[in-house]
């Protein structure tokens, strides 16, 4: 993570809520000097004070950096706070879903450099995943180095086209609310068979966990990863008839599930 540009020019952090303290503490932990970073939260947590950052007070003239970590809904009162750091050198970066980059070239102008980002909540433990998508007064190196911010909450990815993000919000930003429930479904299916609630949970939360550890760290794909664990007439082909089921099971399910996240992600963003 290459901070330098950061830590000459500061940067300003609009917002420090679960997402902005998380990122905040990976980049102090990467080694940008808290002296760098100026907060505007109007409830700082105890976290934040002892940190060392500037809290609430007037900002540098030239940040390298603004990153807007706030509530959508809370975006109308917090922008004013940093309009005067638009059509500047200021890169803006927003975490805020739903909020369009043509939203934000509307209050900083349409020459800003804007990136707006989605992560999700693995975020929390920086296991989270960021798609990326930049305005046109983003330049390459503007690129990197939010890739090299929020690389600090996990990994990230770059998407071709800002109407992708519906899609992004649909799969990965709201997807881990999916995987929470396929454990809680999993334990009760395995308390409905005899096991007791606590171990059954146990079972389910570490199958769960594993299965995702041995996706990321396996050169096999998923698919092929499934196929290495299906014998033939044995106990998982009997589970997977029931949810490869083309209609009722996971095909139908999730496509279900996804299309009607990225239909409200496009109602929301009034797309
Ligand atoms: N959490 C996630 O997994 C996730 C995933 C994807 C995207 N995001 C996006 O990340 C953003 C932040 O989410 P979050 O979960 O971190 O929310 P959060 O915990 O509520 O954090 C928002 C922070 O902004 C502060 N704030 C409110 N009004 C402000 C103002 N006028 N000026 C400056 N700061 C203000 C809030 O203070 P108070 O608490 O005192 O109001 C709070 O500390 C959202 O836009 C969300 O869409 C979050």
């Amino acid at each position: 993570m290459d901070m330098s540009r950061v830590a000459d020019q500061g940067l300003v952090l609009l917002g420090c809520g679960k997402m902005g303290s998380a990122m905040l503490a990976g980049w102090l932990e990467h080694g940008l000097p808290a002296a760098s970073v100026w907060v505007i939260d109007p409830n700082p947590s105890d976290w934040l004070r002892a940190q060392g950052v500037n809290i609430n007070t007037p900002l540098p003239e030239k940040p390298a950096v603004v990153l807007v970590a706030v509530k959508p809904q809370m975006m109308g009162e917090a922008l004013p706070a940093i309009r005067a750091l638009g059509g500047g050198g200021t890169l803006f970066i927003s975490v805020a879903a739903g909020t369009s980059i043509a939203t934000f070239e509307r209050v900083l102008g349409a020459g800003t450099p804007i990136i707006r980002a989605m992560p999700n909540t693995p975020a929390a433990i920086r296991q989270g995943i960021t798609a990326l998508i930049g305005n046109a007064g983003t330049s390459g190196s503007d690129m990197t180095l939010a890739e090299d911010l929020l690389s600090a909450i996990g990994d990230t990815v770059r998407l071709q086209d800002e109407a992708q993000m519906d899609a992004v919000t649909g799969l990965s930003g709201s997807g881990p609310a999916y995987v929470f429930h396929l454990i809680e479904t999993l334990a009760a299916a395995g308390e409905a068979q005899g096991l007791p609630h606590d171990l059954a949970m146990r079972l389910a939360k570490a199958t769960v966990a594993g299965a995702g550890a041995l996706a990321m760290a396996s050169e096999e794909d998923p698919s092929q990863l499934r196929i290495n664990v299906t014998s033939p007439n044995g106990t998982t082909q009997a589970a997977l008839e029931v949810l490869m089921h083309e209609q009722e099971g996971f095909p139908n399910l999730l496509h279900r599930a996804v299309k009607a996240a990225t239909d409200r992600s496009k109602e929301l963003s009034g797309g």
